[in-house]
């Protein structure tokens, strides 16, 4: 399917994909719905010496961009292990288009923006230290298949309803809690009515938070 670049309303950019009417990320600020639904709702909630992350899906890797960007900010001792699911690798050419090093201060995103994508698919590799990278390309249906630690924290950012609307229903959700520790968080950018029912129905509790620019709300379910 045929994608083009787009400046959202932050000023960072994102993928179209014109046949779906769908974007990569939320046309009223890519960067900073990244950093609110996935850091300030998800990463900063979290507080082990070992966190282990599962991303669907991986598409221009800005969440682990903003993921590696928060965890600089700590004191780097604890350890990170990400998994990221994707099925439709994007172009090199399109991650440069995307420039997203560009929109952080510190310069050694550039190197790490570079590491993230040129990282073999398939095995753990150490982006910075004790922040290790597992690239999966894989379809979010054979998540069952798939041999994962326990997961502390799922970063559930597939396409809308609206397109996929099979990711957002039961079986989905059952393979990803199967994935998760008691105590885990799912956290994404959907406020969904019937994501909710769902997500209760296998024993999470669910909590609504305000969501990033241009939506007024979004979930945090927490595995019980
Ligand atoms: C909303 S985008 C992800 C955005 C991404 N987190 C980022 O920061 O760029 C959804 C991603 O899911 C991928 N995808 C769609 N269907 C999939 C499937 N069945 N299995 C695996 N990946 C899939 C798409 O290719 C796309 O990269």
């Amino acid at each position: 399917m045929h994608r083009e670049i787009k400046t959202t309303k932050d000023g960072s950019k994102t993928l179209y994909i014109n046949e779906l009417n769908e974007s990569y990320h939320s046309s009223h600020g890519a960067l900073q719905e990244a950093e609110h639904v996935f850091i300030k709702n998800g990463l900063n909630l979290i507080n082990y010496s070992e966190i282990n992350i599962l991303e669907l899906g991986f598409g221009t890797g800005l969440n682990v961009l903003v993921t590696i960007n928060e965890y600089l900010k700590t004191d780097k001792n604890h350890t990170i292990h990400y998994f990221t699911l994707e099925k439709y690798p994007v172009l090199a050419s399109e991650i440069d288009a995307l420039d997203y090093p560009s929109l952080f201060e510190n310069e050694i995103l550039s190197e790490i923006n570079t590491k993230i994508h040129a990282a073999d698919w398939g095995k753990p590799i150490e982006i910075i230290p004790r922040f290790f990278l597992t690239k999966m390309e894989c379809d979010f249906f054979k998540l069952s298949n798939l041999t994962l630690p326990e997961i502390d924290l799922v970063y559930f950012d597939c396409f809308g309803a609206r397109v996929q609307s099979d990711l957002w229903e039961l079986p989905m959700f059952e393979m990803v809690s199967e994935k998760m520790k008691t105590g885990g968080l799912l956290t994404t950018y959907s406020s969904k009515g019937s994501v909710r029912r769902i997500l209760q129905s296998l024993n999470f509790n669910v909590e609504k938070k305000p969501g990033p620019p241009g939506k007024r709300e979004m979930i945090n379910a927490i595995k019980l």
